[in-house]
Formats: C-alpha cells, structure tokens, sequence
C-alpha cells in the first residue's frame, strides 16, 4: 500500500500501517519527511508515481484535497485501485474527488481524522469512512489499525467531512474559548491547578448541556424552566468586561455577547439557549 504525504499526521498513519505488519511504501513533495520514515518499516519512493502505481491502496493525507488531486494527476494507472483520502476539504470536494477518480476507474473513501497524530493507532482514536460499503469492506480490517474507534458511517462519500466539519464548528470555536477563558484567568492570578479543577466540572455541565441543546432543537422546543437567553446575555456581557478588562483578545466571547444579543432583538429572550438556533 501507499501513503501519500507525510506530515504531521500522514507519517503518523505510515508508521501505524507498517507496524500493523503492512508493505508501506511512502511519498512525500519534501523527500526528507518519507525517508524519516524508513526507522519504521516505511520504504520512501522518489514519486507519487512510484509509490502509488503498484498500490491497490493509497491513503493521501495532505493539506487539502487539491494537494491531493494534483499530486494523484501524475499517476497513471489508477484504475482498479482505492484512494482512501484524509485530506481536508469541504464535502463538495469529496464529492468532485469522487467524480475525477471515478473517470480513471478507482474507488473513493473519504475520511475524517478525529485525533492527534500520537493517538493514532490507540483505542481512544476516532477515525470516520464514507463511500460505498462495498469499498469499506474491501478495506476495513487495515483502515481499523488506525483507531479503536474506527468506523464507516455513509455510504454518501460526502458523509465523513460533512461530520467532521459540522462538529468542528463546536469543538474549535469551545477550544478558542477556552483559550480567551484561561489567558485572563492566568492574568488575574488564579493558579493552574484551580483552572483545572474548574474546566473539569464545566466539561461535565456542558456535556449536560450539549444533551439537553441537541434534543431542543431536534424537538424545536426551546421553553425553558433553568436558565432563559436573558439570563445568559447578561451573563455573556458581563464575561466580556471581565476578559476585555484583563487585556484579553476576546474575539470569540465578543461573538458569543453579539449573537445572545441577536436573540434577545428577536424576542428570543425567554426562551432557552438552544433558540438561538431560531435567528
Ligand atoms: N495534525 C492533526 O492533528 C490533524 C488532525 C486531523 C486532521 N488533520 C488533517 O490531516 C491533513 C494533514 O495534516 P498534517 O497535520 O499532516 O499537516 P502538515 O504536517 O502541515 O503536512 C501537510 C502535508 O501536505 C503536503 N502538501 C501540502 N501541499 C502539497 C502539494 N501542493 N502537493 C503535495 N503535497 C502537499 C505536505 O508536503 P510537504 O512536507 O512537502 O510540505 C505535507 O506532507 C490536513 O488536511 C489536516 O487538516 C490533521
């Protein structure tokens, strides 16, 4: 098998194939980063061509899914064989991916890639397929090496992105937060231990939290009898003085006060914070 590209993430993936007793042949546009591969069992290849004309398989993990196309134009003979992309992309992409590879007679997975690069091959590491099931058959047993947590969830090639990109919305913007968050906590003094102590227990209530929003707006329920948008504005305005009083760059609490604000113009305000679905 192939693995094209191999950064951050794609050297992490040709270590774990090769480890798993697989015949990994790598490349990579900057040769040194494939040929620090060969410690592990990776055979790094001069090009794209002689890495992926053999493969039945190629996993292309670059930095984005025109990388990927531009590199895979100078392959020839990729008919017959399965390109499981990680490389990101919005699902149109994917869908466009599909099409190209489709015309020269090879297969599409698309993935998403829910971890670090030191996770992969553990338990813990989430790793989602989409395409046909026939194709995820084919391939499963390797692509699991990858994660415990692996798993094809759409015969829609457009499924893994669309996922990976809808959750990304919440998971970037809580990370970004946080960083606002813990950068005036630090400035105000309060030791890194207690800031531990506390993001442990807002874990557990925004997990609550997260439960009780998604079935909201599922449901399109949005009465509250806990805690009303005004309630939450109020608060939000009054974050956003503490942070910006700190001397914090609070660009995401800012969007977090204008939006709850948005809520309350459009008579949202006594309803629950999953409303704000509504603007
Ligand atoms: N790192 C993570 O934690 C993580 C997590 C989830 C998903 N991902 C996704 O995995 C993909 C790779 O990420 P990474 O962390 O490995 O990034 P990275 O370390 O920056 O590596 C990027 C890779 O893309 C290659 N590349 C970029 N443009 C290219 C081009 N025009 N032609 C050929 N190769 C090209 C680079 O080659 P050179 O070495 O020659 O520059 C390198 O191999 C990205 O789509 C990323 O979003 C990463």
């Amino acid at each position: 098998m192939a693995v094209l590209g191999c950064g951050l993430m794609g050297s992490a993936l040709a270590r774990r194939f090769a480890s798993g007793g697989l015949a990994v042949t790598a490349w990579n546009r900057t040769p040194a980063r494939a040929e620090a591969l060969a410690s592990g069992g990776v055979r790094p290849a001069a090009s794209v061509e002689e890495a992926a004309r053999e493969a039945r398989l190629a996993v292309v993990c670059m930095s984005d899914i025109d990388a990927a196309r531009q590199a895979l134009r100078s392959v020839r003979g990729l008919a017959g064989s399965t390109v499981v992309n990680l490389s990101d992309g919005t699902s149109d992409d994917v869908a466009d991916l599909e099409r190209w590879l489709g015309e020269q007679g090879a297969d599409l997975l698309d993935g998403a890639t829910f971890c670090y690069p030191e996770q992969i091959g553990e338990p813990t590491a989430m790793l989602v397929f989409s395409g046909p099931s026939r194709t995820w058959e084919k391939h499963e047993l390797i692509l699991k090496l990858l994660g415990g947590r692996t798993r094809h969830i759409s015969d829609d090639i457009r499924g893994a992105k669309a996922l990976y990109l809808g959750s990304g919305a919440f998971f970037v913007t809580a990370l970004t937060g946080f960083v606002e968050s813990t950068a005036c906590l630090l400035r105000r003094g309060h030791a890194l231990e207690e800031i531990r102590d506390t993001t442990a227990y807002a874990l557990e209530l925004l997990r609550h939290a997260t439960e009780e929003v998604a079935s909201s707006i599922e449901s399109g329920r949005h009465e509250t009898d806990q805690a009303t948008i005004h309630v939450f504005a109020d608060g939000a305005r009054k974050v956003l003085g503490e942070v910006e009083s700190a001397g914090i760059e609070s660009s995401v609490m800012a969007a977090v006060a204008r939006k709850l604000d948005a809520a309350e113009r459009a008579g949202l305000g006594h309803l629950g914070y999953s409303a704000q679905s509504l603007l």
